[in-house]
């Protein structure tokens, strides 16, 4: 190569590095906040928006809270402090976030809630999350045609059942405690299904936090105050890590493959695949955090580029300030018939993972 050649080439690799530099440097920046790493689908959900959204040439930062709410509102004011361009937050108690999100929305941040709807603030653009009524019907239903409970019924037959429903200041759950008693209520009603604690109403059943512990013992509780003579047929639970809790408080009760009763769930996480393979988990509610990722990441598009996002429902998540817009992708019901269809056939775990 000639010396003007060698120059030109250097001169246009420059130009070439420096433009990408400007275009690092001009990227917009998404703080996102998940509430836990303890559960393994909000590890999935974070690692999916974070791949999805640098894909799309954002910058990332990406906290989780471990579900100590005063942490994730010093972790939302820190984003606004920096400066950040959109936030998609995953709230652990919204009510504690309110303050901040105004401070966010002065500051002309907009949020997208992920999830969880961001309740009482106006400062929410966007909604992404599963129909949230629809995974308490898609359970319950489970619950009556594995049971078949209209059977059940003309032959004056009953089951035994044990609800554990989600954390109180999680909006989700009151949603999902709805679609459940929906299917359900009118079998409590007519005594096909019998709930020996008598704890049916969500104010009864619902576990803060979602926490697995509270979730054991509460089960071993109602197992030892209610079921010395009779067998539980149904733990009706809103969440994997409850799953893992009946289960625990089950093998400790001397429950055994002969009169285990039919447990629900909901994440469809790697151990409870494995439990629904061994038996120990009847069913759980696989929620393709892939796909929900992606539909916020269309929402920090329209927020940050002036696209249009996707919208499937303008009315049901009132937040108690506005409506949100929302995009509600369905969940399905897994269990041993078709987790390999569903999980592994569609990419969401390898075989390997479940060994
Ligand atoms: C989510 C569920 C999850 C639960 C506990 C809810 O808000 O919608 O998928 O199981 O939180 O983490």
């Amino acid at each position: 190569m000639n010396k003007k050649l060698v120059s030109a080439a250097v001169a246009a690799t420059m130009v070439l590095s420096l433009g990408a530099m400007a275009s690092a440097d001009d990227a917009k920046t998404v703080g996102i906040l998940m509430p836990t790493q303890s559960s393994e689908r909000w590890i999935n959900d974070g690692a999916n928006m974070k791949a999805q959204l640098e894909e799309k040439g954002y910058n990332v930062e990406l906290q989780y809270a471990e579900d100590d709410t005063a942490q994730q509102v010093s972790q939302l004011e820190n984003y606004i402090g920096k400066q950040v361009d959109c936030l998609v937050i995953a709230a652990i108690d919204s009510g504690v976030l309110v303050n901040a999100e105004a401070q966010a929305k002065e500051a002309g941040i907009p949020i997208i809630a992920y999830d969880r709807l961001l309740m009482d603030t106006d400062a929410v653009s966007y909604y992404a999350t599963f129909d949230n009524k629809g995974v308490g019907t898609v359970i319950a239903n489970y619950i009556k045609e594995h049971k078949d409970l209209d059977a059940a019924r003309e032959a004056g037959e009953s089951y035994t059942i044990e609800f554990f429903m989600g954390s109180p200041d999680d909006n989700n759950a009151l949603f999902l405690y709805n679609g459940i008693m929906e299917v359900l209520q009118e079998y409590l009603d007519d005594g096909t299904l019998v709930c020996k604690s008598g704890r049916t109403s969500f104010e009864d059943t619902c576990i803060l936090r979602w926490s697995q512990e509270t979730a054991q013992a509460n089960c071993e509780n109602i197992l030892t105050a209610n079921y010395a003579d009779e067998d539980l047929d149904i733990a009706c639970t809103a969440f994997d890590g409850f799953a893992y809790g009946v289960k625990a408080a089950l093998l400790g009760a001397g429950y055994s493959a002969d009169n285990w009763p039919l447990v629900t769930g909901q994440d469809a996480e790697v151990m409870a695949t494995k439990n629904i393979i061994d038996g120990t988990q009847t069913m759980s509610i696989y929620k393709d955090t892939r796909l929900l990722a992606s539909k916020a990441v269309t929402m920090v598009d329209a927020v940050l580029q002036g696209t249009e996002p996707e919208i499937n429902d303008t009315e049901q998540y009132d937040n108690g300030a506005i409506v949100v817009p929302t995009y509600m992708c369905t969940p399905v019901a897994v269990d041993q018939s078709n987790y390999q269809e569903v999980l592994i056939d569609g990419g969401y775990y390898t075989e390997d993972q479940l060994k």
